[in-house]
């Protein structure tokens, strides 16, 4: 029986945009998983699979090995802690900036703050940085309605075009990190299928470069 090669993606953005360089590889799904309720998808290759998972999910499926290879917002693996990952590769794609955000016009003021976010690692850090004591309050989405309702002062959270922000009568306050998807290996798999994981990492970033905008 052959190897395979399991990819772990997420639905949306990075399924939508991870198409194009997989393709260049030589790797296209068999089926939508937007339309098609299964978990593991076969590609027109029969030894590679993709596993389609929660994007906060992808680093913990590729540490454990459960996939040789994935693709994970900088903003996840961040939180994550990149424990058992390589990260070889910057693919260039769902760009946007890990930011703090709060009403238009309201002062830090003395407190403590309260910030709400589901990057809790990330903000934490940020602020121990800063030599800042916060408050956090961890949520799962939705974050731009925490200060609204009064729940929290500020939010950490992915900003691209502001539109989210603007729409919520909230603005960009403090920029923590730019953000893009990155691919990861399984450091374990990186020296057990060495030749069959490099061979693809060049193909992936042959293709980023085709990727990029021309100019
Ligand atoms: P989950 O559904 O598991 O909570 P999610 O909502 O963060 O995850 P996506 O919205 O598909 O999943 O985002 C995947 C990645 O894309 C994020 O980790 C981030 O790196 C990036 N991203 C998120 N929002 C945007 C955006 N508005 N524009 C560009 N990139 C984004
Ligand atoms: C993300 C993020 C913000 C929004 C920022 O959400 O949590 O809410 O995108 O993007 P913007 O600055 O362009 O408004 P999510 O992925 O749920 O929303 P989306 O699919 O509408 O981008």
């Amino acid at each position: 029986m052959k190897d395979i090669f399991t990819i772990a993606l997420s639905k949306g953005r990075i399924f939508k945009e991870t198409m194009p360089l997989l393709a260049h590889a030589g790797i296209e799904p068999v089926d939508d998983p937007e339309t098609s309720r299964k978990l593991i998808l076969d590609t027109n290759q029969e030894d590679v699979k993709l596993v389609i998972i929660r994007a906060t999910d992808v680093p913990t499926y590729v540490q454990y090995g459960a996939a040789e290879v994935g693709v994970a917002g900088k903003d996840v693996l961040m939180e994550h802690g990149g424990e058992g990952l390589y990260e070889p590769l910057d693919l260039e794609i769902a760009r946007c900036k890990l930011m703090v955000a709060g009403p238009e016009g309201v002062p830090s003021g003395h407190g403590r703050l309260r910030i709400a976010t589901k990057f809790v690692n990330c903000t934490k850090r940020y602020y121990a940085e800063q030599g800042k004591q916060v408050e956090m309050i961890k949520l799962y989405g939705s974050m731009e309605l925490a200060p609204l309702v009064g729940l929290a002062d500020r939010i950490v959270d992915v900003v691209d075009t502001g539109n989210t922000l603007k729409a919520n009568g909230l603005m960009p306050l403090e920029h923590i990190a730019d953000i893009s998807s990155r691919l990861v290996v399984n450091k374990a798999a990186m020296k057990m299928k060495h030749e069959r994981i490099r061979r693809f990492i060049d193909l992936m970033q042959e293709a980023v470069v085709k990727n990029r905008p021309a100019g």
